[in-house]
This record gives structure tokens, sequence and C-alpha cells, in this order.
């Protein structure tokens, strides 16, 4: 049974829209792995025990929906397959799967290389930049290479900038009030609809050069020979372009941070490097090592939503239809239970986690709305890291940074560097 909270309703939305993460940690510290939260008419239980987890995500995951939370999302995304209802979500899930096979992995991995290369080919010995913006750079140059073929070409940074200004208001996704905020004439709305108009434009033209061009094998490929409208397409697109880039992102960037604070683990990053190459996934087991541990300590995606459509039995307790269910992988990951020294980075504990139950580490959920890209993202990640600490050392110029809970975990302030040739 949860423990069970009142708070009004001003002090849920202050707290929740000041720092939900916080907010949230302090609940779970508190009360458990299992709380209850009345505010108003709002009904939010926060889960946090695996077991509780794995009913909500796997054994009764038919009589939950995406949460409310999303629809601030919905504004950008439409009803791609992050924010797709479940009729909707089943068909285009299936349709859009083949683009995530194995057999497409190794052509990926190539991409991911080539593209990271490209990049850290324009960086200066001695130079001061923010890893963060350069993480962004690359892994949105890679989603667009391997998904859109290479159509977008010169037009990269005009997309990044729009998908910053349309993501600027979105660092409060989870406020309950955010749905009304929309449509007063602040200047991060004004920036939202003008980024929002920019990649329509790009994306639909991309679907219109892709009908001309034919099967190119991709993603954008895939979806054009399928039954879809142009505006499912455009839905489509706009998911991969978000889901796809910000995310992996994030995770390097937390991964660089925290190699930099532990100079032994990035000694033996290099030296495993150095031994396997750069390009040899398979054999490149400590990096894979410290991009999961920095994911349990920094997941990219740390909260993850439902709403109950129907009553609902979880853990015991009957939770009302329209109960909104918070699990956050960022608090989860932090048991000393399941992770001994929870808050120190010690890659090492992957060597041996078999016995970890599941849904004690959840970095991209599961059941069937899990991350479509999650081989994607391990991959990208692993490569990234790889070709970036071959070629590369770099010290922080702040300390490590704290983090800002939007969308994704972002490290607040970036991650200023100055960069040495290695
Ligand atoms: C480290 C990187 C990534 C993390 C941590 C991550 C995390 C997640 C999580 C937790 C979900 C489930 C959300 C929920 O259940 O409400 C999700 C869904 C999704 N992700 Fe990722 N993701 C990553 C990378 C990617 C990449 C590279 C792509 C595409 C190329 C991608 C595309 C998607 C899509 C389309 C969905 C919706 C799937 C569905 O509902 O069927 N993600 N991701």
């Amino acid at each position: 049974m949860p423990a069970r909270l009142n708070i009004s309703a001003p002090a849920f939305i202050w707290r929740m829209s000041r720092d939900p993460l916080g907010f949230l940690t302090r609940l779970h510290q508190q009360h458990g792995n299992f709380v209850f939260v009345r505010s108003g008419p709002r009904r939010l239980y926060l889960l946090i025990e695996p077991e509780l987890v794995h009913q909500v995500l796997i054994t009764e995951n038919l009589k939950f929906s995406k949460s409310r939370g999303l629809e601030m999302t919905k504004r950008l995304l439409g009803n791609g397959l992050l924010t797709a209802g479940r009729e909707l979500h089943l068909r285009q899930r299936r349709l859009v799967q083949p683009a995530f096979a194995k057999n497409r992995m190794a052509g990926y991995a190539r991409v991911v290389i080539d593209t990271t290369r490209e990049h850290l080919r324009r960086w200066r010995h001695g130079q001061f930049l923010d890893l963060s913006q350069e993480m962004m750079a690359i892994t949105l140059d890679i989603i667009t290479r391997t998904m859109f073929g290479d159509s977008i070409g010169e037009r990269t940074p005009l997309v990044a900038r729009a998908m910053h200004d349309s993501l600027a208001g979105f660092n409060v996704g989870l406020i309950p009030l955010m749905p009304l905020m929309q449509y007063l004439p602040l200047e991060s709305n004004r920036r939202f609809w003008r980024g929002r108009r920019q990649l329509d434009a790009i994306i639909y033209d991309l679907i219109e050069q892709r009908r001309h061009t034919g099967d190119q094998g991709d993603f954008l490929s895939m979806l054009l020979m399928a039954p879809m409208s142009d505006e499912q397409l455009r839905d489509e697109c706009m998911t991969i372009f978000l889901a796809g880039h910000e995310t992996t992102a994030n995770a390097l960037t937390w991964t660089l941070a925290l190699l930099a604070q532990h100079p032994t683990w990035m000694d033996r990053v290099g030296r495993e490097i150095e031994a396997h190459g750069p390009e040899n996934y398979a054999a490149l087991e400590i990096c894979r090592w410290v991009t999961q541990e920095a994911m349990r300590l920094y997941p990219p995606a740390w909260a993850i939503g439902r709403m109950a459509q129907e009553p609902v039995q979880i853990g015991g307790e009957l939770l009302e239809r329209g109960s909104v269910v918070i699990m956050s992988p960022a608090i989860a990951q932090r048991q000393s239970r399941y992770f001994p020294e929870p808050d120190t980075f010690r890659p090492e504990r992957w060597q041996d986690a078999e016995h970890l139950p599941r849904f004690a580490y959840f970095p991209f959920g599961g059941g069937n709305r899990v991350c479509i890209g999650e081989h994607f993202a391990r991959m990208e990640a692993v490569l990234m890291l790889a070709a970036v600490v071959a070629a590369w050392d770099y010290r922080m110029l702040d300390r490590m940074p704290t983090t800002q809970p939007g969308i994704t975990l972002r490290p607040r302030g970036g991650l200023p560097v100055q960069l040495a040739r290695r």
C-alpha cells in the first residue's frame, strides 16, 4: 500500500514547476517506494519499486495510456509513435520497426563513426567549447543521415536552431498548467511556433523530395511506402528527429563529464580503445559499462508517465481512472538495495549485473512502448564516445553540472571544456 499525502494544488504546481526531480526525489526519500499524492482533483502515484513498474509497463499496460504530461510534447510531435494512442501506436510501430532491425545496425554504425569524425575534425587544440552543444549537433546530424538519408545536408544547423526554439518552452513540460500557457503571448510561445513552422517546412520538403527520388532504404523511404497521411508522416519524422537525438546527446554529455571527474576510468577507456580500435563496437566493453553507468546516474528520460484509463490494481492499491503514475529511472536507479554506493560512478558494477531484477534499471522504458531506438542509441553512444576519446582530451571549466530536468535530463549550463589533442 502506498504512503498517502495531501498537498494543496498551488504548492503542488509550484514544486513540480520549480524542480520536479528534486520534489519527486524528496517524496521518495521521505515516504518510500510507493507514494500517493492527492492534490485538488489530481491523483498522482510515484512508483519506484521494480515490481510495481513491471505491473504498470507490462502486466497491466493495457489499462494505461500515456499521461497528460505528454500533451505539451504533442504540440510539437502530433501523433507520432511517442505520443500516439493505443490503436494508432500499434499500427505505426509495426510500420516503423523495420528501420531499427538488427541487420541495419552495421550500416548505421558506419554513419555514426564517419559523422562523429567529421565533426571532431573541426575541433582545435586549446579551443573552448560546450560539449553538450557539440554532442547535440553530432547526434542531430547522425539521425538526419541515418533516418532521412543525407537530404538535409547544409540545413542541419537550421534544424538545430528550430529544434532549440521549439523546445525552449518545454523545460517545464510536466507542469499541470502548461497546456493553458501555450495560448499566452509569451516570447517562449512565439519562439515555439516559429521553430515549429520552420521544422514543418523542412520535413514536408524532405517528404516531397523523397517522393521523387524513390526508395533509399532509410526510415523515410520505409514510411513513404506505407499507407499514411502526410500529416502522420510529418508526425513520425518529427518524433524521430526529437526522440532520436537529444536523448543520446545528453547520455554522452553526462558520460564525458563523469569521465573527466574519474581519470582512472578515462584511462581504462583510452586503453581499451587503443587495444581494440574505436570502431570495434563488439569489443568495447568498458565503453559500454561507462555509458550504461552514466545512464544509471543521469537517465536522459528521467521520468516515464502513464494515466489509468480504467480502475486498476497496482501493488494492492486500486488506482482510480484518471490517476497519473510517474516512474522515474532517475530516482529508481539510485537505490542502494540494487546499486551499492548508489551515487558513485562505478562502471565495474556492470561486469556482473545479471542478478538485477527487471526494472531496477530501465533508461529505455519497457513493455509495448519501450524505446524503439534502444539498440541504435546504445551503439551510437559507445561509438561516439570511442571516437571522441581516441582523438581528444578535455578539461572541464566548471564543476560537475547540476541537472535540468525538462523533457530530457540536461546538464544545467551545458558542459564547457577546453580541448587538448590526445
Ligand atoms: C540514450 C538514448 C535514448 C533514451 C534514454 C531513450 C529513452 C526512451 C524511453 C524511456 C522511451 C519510452 C517512453 C515511455 O514509455 O513513455 C522511449 C521511447 C521512444 N524512443 Fe527513445 N531513447 C533514446 C534514444 C532514441 C533514439 C536514438 C531513437 C530513434 C532513432 C528513439 C526513438 C524513440 C521512439 C520513437 C519512442 C516511442 C516508442 C513507442 O512508443 O513505440 N529513442 N525512448
